[in-house]
């Protein structure tokens, strides 16, 4: 059970997305667990009258973004421009309210990156070591994990990638490949030794294990095994000319590592808005003051990332608010099959709004199953819940109040006659199913909330009847 936030206090909350990667466009399975719940929840925060704002961007560094651009023979910051308008413009389609919607390559975010990593770097929480890592000997350079493939020393499957092999799961290391080659011009690389700088993650072992604690199931289920393993330190520094320059002479060539800098990302897009408002001590406010609550919406994959990382990265940073809570959201199924892209198994946000609305499918997506369970896509499904229910239901009692109150009253609710019981017993049901619905909320339970509003419009549409 989640324990509940937001409630009646005049909080401050500051509720974010995962920021997507520049590099694709968003299908059903991202809306799902990260943008719509968070929206939903956003809303409803700003009608219970919170100080709330909505923070995002795209997640514009990394090796992967890298190699596709000189893939295809286009530079990194071209190939991001293009990506950052298409997610944002299929996000505002589908009505996401942002109160910003950033990139991660704005000069505020390389200043407030840099920043964080020399602080760290003077606390003693990043250090410098020697590295051994694959180098190319025809493009003369190291190769960060991404650049490399091999066999996968595991499972003995080829064209497993430097960080991960795709077939059997496990997280690699480029050096642990056979038959490693650089995937750029094909030749194999040697091992070289090289300087890194590495993050004392081994550090917040025990400080993590008391954080996790109020975060809900899955969440915590993840991160307590990970914590029971044992936290290694970890390198965050890459040898990549595209992110952002490690701040330390000599470290020319050097980036940060891109989920060091993403993170950061909520705060530096919260510091633009603050700017672009005017407002220079909105976004202090927001990280830095006791009556702010922040809030992270993410997608299943990321929990190691919001959970164990980003929380040790702030501890050690130390001036910043930590998130009160990481809400990850499951998978999307479609048909019952995991998506997959390369296999043109997935709906791409844009595809659907070619043809629909958004509405039908931010309900779909909530009514179908709790966000803390897989849910499985299928148009008949889709169709069904839309016309029975969001149609029929939901619908069908907005329709006759407005209606009904337009053609008898002008449009304008009357003052009411004397009540007889029955009035005063919807009346009381409707205040019970208020209080369950914001409970189900601040419980981050939409599925529920969803579920009681439906239930409500029911409810709403038999006393119509009944009082025809
Ligand atoms: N771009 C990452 C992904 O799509 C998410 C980054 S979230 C942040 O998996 F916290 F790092 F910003
Ligand atoms: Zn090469």
């Amino acid at each position: 059970m989640n324990a509940m936030i937001g409630g009646s206090s005049p909080t401050k909350l500051l509720v974010t997305a995962a920021l997507p990667y520049a590099n694709a466009k968003l299908h059903l399975g991202h809306l799902r667990s990260t943008y719509i719940p968070a929206d939903i929840y956003v809303r409803y925060l700003r009608l219970k009258g919170h100080e709330a704002i909505y923070v995002c961007a795209t997640d514009e560094h990394g090796t992967p973004i890298a190699v596709k651009a000189e893939k295809e023979g286009s530079t990194p910051k071209e190939y991001v421009n293009l990506y950052h308008k298409l997610i944002l413009e299929d996000l505002l389609k589908m009505g996401c309210s942002f109160d910003i919607f950033s990139r991660t390559t704005y000069p505020v975010h390389y200043e407030l990156t840099q920043e964080f990593f020399k602080r760290l770097l003077n606390k003693g929480y990043i250090y410098e070591a020697e590295y051994e890592q694959l180098f190319c000997p025809k493009c003369t350079r190291f190769l960060p994990d991404r650049y490399v493939e091999g066999i996968c020393p595991y499972c003995g499957t080829e064209g497993a990638r430097g960080d991960s092999c795709e077939s059997c799961g496990r997280y690699l290391k480029p050096i642990e490949l056979q038959k490693p080659y650089c995937i750029v011009c094909g030749e194999q690389p040697f091992i070289k030794k090289t300087r890194h700088w590495f993050f004392k993650l081994s550090a917040f072992q025990s400080f993590l294990k008391k954080w996790v604690k109020p975060l809900p199931n899955n969440v915590k289920h993840y991160a307590s095994q990970w914590l029971k393993e044992g936290l290694k330190d970890w390198c965050v520094t890459r040898d990549l000319e595209w992110g952002v320059p490690v701040p330390v002479k000599g470290a020319k060539g050097k980036a940060i590592y891109v989920w060091f800098d993403a993170p950061i990302g909520y705060i530096s897009a919260t510091e633009i808005l603050s700017e672009e408002k005017r407002k220079p001590k909105l976004w202090v406010n927001y990280w830095k003051k006791k009556t702010s609550k922040i809030v992270h919406f993410i997608g299943k994959d990321i929990i190691y990332h919001h959970a164990i990382f980003w929380p040790a990265m702030l501890k050690a940073h130390g001036k910043y608010n930590l998130p009160a809570r990481v809400i990850a959201g499951e998978f999307l199924t479609l048909d019952g099959k995991k998506l997959s892209k390369s296999r043109g198994w997935v709906i791409e946000v844009s595809d659907y709004l070619r043809t629909f609305e958004p509405d039908p499918l931010r309900y779909y997506l909530t009514a179908a199953s709790p966000l803390q369970k897989d849910i499985d896509f299928s148009w008949d499904e889709f169709a069904k819940r839309h016309n029975d229910e969001l149609n029929d239901i939901l619908g069908n009692f907005i329709h006759r109040a407005l209606v009904f109150t337009d053609k008898y009253f002008n449009g304008r609710i009357p003052e009411p006659n004397a009540l007889d019981n029955y009035d005063k017993e919807f009346l009381q049901t409707i205040k019970t199913y208020h209080k369950h619905i914001a409970k189900s909320m601040e419980q981050f339970n939409f599925h529920t909330a969803l579920k009681q509003i439906l239930e409500l419009a029911a409810q709403g549409n038999k006393y119509l009847n009944d009082k025809a």
